[in-house]
């Protein structure tokens, strides 16, 4: 088991939200911090509505929820951070914003061994490690998306992390049942670094009129065996995510294989940012469930 108590969390968009509630269904004490504390108390409706769906299906009984839920306290600032063990950020992909969310955190933390992880895709964490006053105490904490679902968490050492606090943040890891790889401070580590070059790949297709945008999905699905095409998982991470990972990569490796498609930026200028908004390539009811394809 972690010695883990008190566990903060900043972002509660659909990643932090996700790293919430497997937190809170662990046993840690959450703090959930956004940018407004309405957003933050949003997140724990939420949360409370993916719950009610585990106990419909018989995989959670309602003492079980009540208790889960209420480990999760929605806060308003900082301050709610001074006793955290560990706190994890989860917001909008952006090396200006996590910086200042790492500086404000790190300032609040008054544990000394308290760590503070990122669930950055693609952002250096020895540049998020030097915006501190505790580099040895940083490291990344890539779950996947959907987090209550994906095993997968991608532990990312950045140059300054400890033995000690990568060990802390393994025990963590498994506490929280997920299976851990390990990977070296790269833009976009192991499973970004695959990933966007196959997603971009479906767009540039579809620009050139290749197939639509159902049968690029399809050619993926069923010639390639993956749970999902392009589009649909594209608009399932996020179409601004996806195109800030990929600035990050094309900028960082200054490689124009990794160069984001126009029609990405495209979409994500007109605010169809695909699921979380509604549209993407594909448009969604209010319970986010698949209605049709947009090109
Ligand atoms: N979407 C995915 O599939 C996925 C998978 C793995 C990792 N990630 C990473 O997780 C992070 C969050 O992605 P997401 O999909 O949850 O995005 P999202 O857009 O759903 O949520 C981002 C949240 O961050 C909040 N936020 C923005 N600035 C903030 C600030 N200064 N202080 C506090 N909160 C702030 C926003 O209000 C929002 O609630 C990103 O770094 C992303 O790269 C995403």
């Amino acid at each position: 088991m972690a010695d883990i108590q008190v566990f903060g969390v900043v972002g509660a968009g659909q990643m932090g939200r996700g790293i919430a509630q497997v937190a809170a269904q662990s046993g840690f004490q959450v703090k959930l911090l956004d940018a407004k504390q309405e957003l933050a108390e949003k997140g724990k409706e939420r949360i409370a509505k993916q719950l009610d769906r585990l106990v419909g299906k018989g995989r959670m009984d309602e003492a079980e929820k009540t208790e889960v839920l209420g480990r999760i306290d929605p806060v308003a600032d900082y301050a709610a951070f001074a006793q955290a063990d560990m706190v994890v950020e989860a917001a909008t992909e952006d090396l200006t914003v996590k910086s200042e969310i790492f500086r404000q955190a790190d300032a609040a933390m008054e544990k000394a061994d308290g760590i503070l992880a990122s669930n950055t895709s693609s952002i250096s964490l020895t540049k998020l490690a030097a915006a501190t006053e505790r580099p040895q105490n940083v490291i990344g904490m890539h779950f996947m998306n959907p987090v209550p679902l994906m095993k997968l968490v991608e532990l990312v050492r950045a140059l300054q992390t400890s033995d000690e606090t990568f060990e802390r943040t393994r025990k963590i890891g498994e506490t929280m049942g997920k299976i851990l790889v390990t990977t070296k401070d790269m833009p976009g580590f192991i499973v970004n670094r695959m990933l966007i070059p196959f997603l971009n790949e479906g767009c540039f297709a579809l620009q050139e009129g290749l197939g639509t945008v159902e049968d690029i999905d399809a050619a993926a699905r069923l010639g390639l065996n993956h749970p999902m095409g392009p589009f649909e998982l594209a608009d399932l991470i996020g179409l601004d995510t996806v195109l800030y990972i990929g600035e990050v990569l094309h900028r960082e490796f200054g490689d124009d294989k990794y160069r984001p498609p126009a029609t990405l930026r495209n979409y994500v200028a007109a605010g169809w940012l695909g699921r979380k908004s509604g549209r993407g390539f594909y448009h969604y009811d209010e319970r986010g469930q698949k209605i049709t394809s947009e090109a």
